[in-house]
This record gives structure tokens, sequence and C-alpha cells, in this order.
């Protein structure tokens, strides 16, 4: 059976070029992972008041995703050099209650794409860095900065270029031994 695999997309953006880079890591998975996108734009800011009661109902949709989720594929853009904000946040809603953490112990990959040069390094970074809090096991070769990403796909999503495609191909290939190892 395959391993389920949560795609969080760092980015709202209707257009998000890392939405599209996450579609094509996706489409060069190996068949033994299955991937759900799960949506972190409507979650609510965190606030632990809210989880005294019932929490909202964003929160327990988005927590239930997750835990069917046996490994996390992250793909953000960089936002002043670091996470954007409703990546953080998402990571916050599913890291409580204190002891119900959906993120524990799952393996996951930090992929950072960006139109720039330096392929949202400051983010892929800040991300680990709560990954290793979160006990995430997170791959660490092929590092994935992946730059000038507004000029990697046509107006079908594809990646144009046969190198850019192989670099994903490594990305995805890599991780799928990664899950593997560690689910
Ligand atoms: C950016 N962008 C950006 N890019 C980068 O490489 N490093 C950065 O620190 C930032 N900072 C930043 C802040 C804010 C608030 C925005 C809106 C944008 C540019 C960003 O990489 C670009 O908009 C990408 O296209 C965003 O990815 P999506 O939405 O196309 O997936």
């Amino acid at each position: 059976k395959a391993t389920e695999i949560a795609v969080i997309v760092g980015s709202l953006r209707a257009g998000s070029d890392n939405r599209k880079l996450a579609q094509a890591l996706v489409a060069l998975a190996p068949s033994s992972l299955a991937f759900e996108f799960v949506e972190i734009g409507d979650l609510p800011l965190y606030n632990p008041d809210l989880d005294e009661g019932a929490p909202p109902a964003q929160w327990a949709a988005f927590r239930a995703s997750m835990a069917k989720a046996q490994a996390v594929l992250f793909v953000t853009p960089e936002y002043n050099r670091t996470v954007p904000a409703a990546l953080k946040n998402a990571i916050d809603v599913g890291s409580r209650p204190y002891g119900q953490s959906i993120w524990s112990g799952k393996p996951a990959a930090v992929v950072t794409g960006s139109p720039g040069g330096i392929g949202g390094f400051g983010a892929n970074h800040v991300l680990r860095q709560s990954l290793v809090f979160l006990d995430m096991p997170a791959m660490q070769q092929p590092e994935a900065y992946v730059s000038h990403i507004a000029d990697m796909f046509d107006e079908n999503g594809k990646v144009t270029s046969p190198d850019s495609e192989a670099f994903l191909n490594k990305i995805i290939t890599a991780f799928a031994k990664w899950v593997d190892a560690h689910v």
C-alpha cells in the first residue's frame, strides 16, 4: 500500500509557482507514495485560548487530515528571509494541544522555491529549525533550494528544462527512499 504524504504549500496565491513546483514533484514521484494537498489558508491564527473548549472547525479539519498522513512534503516560498506566516501558523496549529502534535516522528522534506537566485535558503533553514523541535526527521540531501522558479514552467505548469526536471526527479526519488526508511 502506498505511503500517505501530506503536501503543504506555503503560498496562498492562486497562481503560486511553489504550488506548480509541488505538483511537478508529485507528478515525478514513484507509485510508492500517495499525495494529498492539505490546505492551510483558512486556519485562524493560533491562540491557545481557542483550544480550551472545542477548537475552531478549520483547526479540527486540518489536524484530522494531517493525522492520516505518514510523512510531509513542505514546498514553500521565502517571505522576508523566513517562512510565510501562513505556514508557521499551520505548524503551530498542528503542534497543539500539548502532547497531541500531528507532526511527531513524521519524515519530511523541505523544498523552497524562489524567483530569485538564493532559492529560499533562509526559509528552508528556518523551517528545519522547527522540524528539529517537532521531532520530524528531515531529509538532508539533496538540499532543495529551487531558484528562478518563475521561469521554470510553461503555461500548463510543465517543467520546461530537462536539467530542472532531473533536479526535481532527484529530490522526489530521494524523498521516497527517505520516507521508506523512516515510516
Ligand atoms: C517575497 N519574495 C521573496 N523572495 C525571496 O526569495 N526571498 C524573500 O525574502 C522574499 N520575501 C518576500 C516577502 C513577501 C511578503 C512576498 C509577498 C514575497 C518573493 C517571492 O519569492 C515571490 O513572490 C514568489 O513568487 C512567491 O512564491 P509563489 O507565491 O509564487 O509560490
